[in-house]
């Protein structure tokens, strides 16, 4: 299986809401160009990525096909339109992967500073193990609260991983957990929990202290400053 080919997702059909502002999270401007850009250029620079789907809420796809024309994301094969939840969007953007990608790749359109050799070594270990997930080994101690701030339970800190993504897995374990699971994705926070839920190993990898997620206006500053740093170095 190992030279088998890999096809990415991108899901980029969220509402930004904590982002604020009036532009799609995927259109806002970041180190020149639109987010998304950033995102896509990282997985067309990528020998072993052959084929990307693009996940986008419905009333962006014109303007997502438009702006994937211009830049020449010539890898894209697809652009559709995501669901309610960002696993019924993964799902619906995994069914438009072609038939030849044995293996799947899932990378937030939100993770714009995502290099070539994170994805690369998450593509080798998901080969080696089956399913992976990157993040990173949590430095400081969780702790759970109720709604009231109240605290329930302290984490011990060893064993605890914050999770990022690229994530990676074999796609007949992803359908197989697929038939299983019946049609409510709605519960599953990040793209190995299905499988996880339907018994498959799932293996974590480092990730990327700079792959940061923007989610906020403050991400958006820092995302700014990794991407030009690493331009000018
Ligand atoms: N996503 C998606 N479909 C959804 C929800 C999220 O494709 N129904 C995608 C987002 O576009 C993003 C990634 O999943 O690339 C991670 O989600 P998040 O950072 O939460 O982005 P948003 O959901 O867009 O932001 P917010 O939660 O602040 O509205
Ligand atoms: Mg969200």
């Amino acid at each position: 299986m190992a030279h088998e080919a890999v096809g990415v997702v991108v899901p980029a059909a969220g509402r930004g809401e904590r982002l604020g502002g009036r532009t799609a999270k995927a259109f806002v401007p970041l180190a020149g160009r639109p987010l998304v850009c950033h995102t896509l250029a990282a997985f067309q620079r990528l020998p072993q990525v052959s084929s990307v789907v693009l996940v986008v809420r419905a009333g962006d796809r014109a303007r997502m096909q438009q702006l994937v024309r211009r830049e020449r994301f010539t890898k894209v094969r697809a652009i559709v339109a995501g669901g309610p939840s960002r696993a019924v969007s993964v799902a619906r953007g995994v069914a438009a992967l072609p038939a030849q990608a044995r293996w799947v790749l899932v990378h937030d359109a939100a993770r714009p500073c995502v290099t070539s050799r994170l994805i690369t070594a998450v593509i080798q270990h998901a080969k080696r193990h089956g399913a992976v997930a990157c993040g990173l080994r949590s430095p400081v101690t969780v702790k759970a609260v109720d709604e009231q701030d109240q605290v329930r339970l302290t984490l011990d800190r060893e064993g605890l991983w914050l999770i990022q993504t690229p994530q990676a897995f074999r796609r007949d374990w992803f359908a197989d957990a697929l038939t299983r699971v019946n049609g409510t994705l709605e519960g599953f926070p990040d793209d190995v929990a299905v499988l996880e839920w339907a018994g498959f190993p799932v293996r974590m990898v480092p990730g990327d202290p700079l792959n940061i997620k923007v989610t906020t206006p403050e991400d958006l500053l820092l995302a700014e400053a990794i991407l030009r740093n690493r331009h000018s170095a």
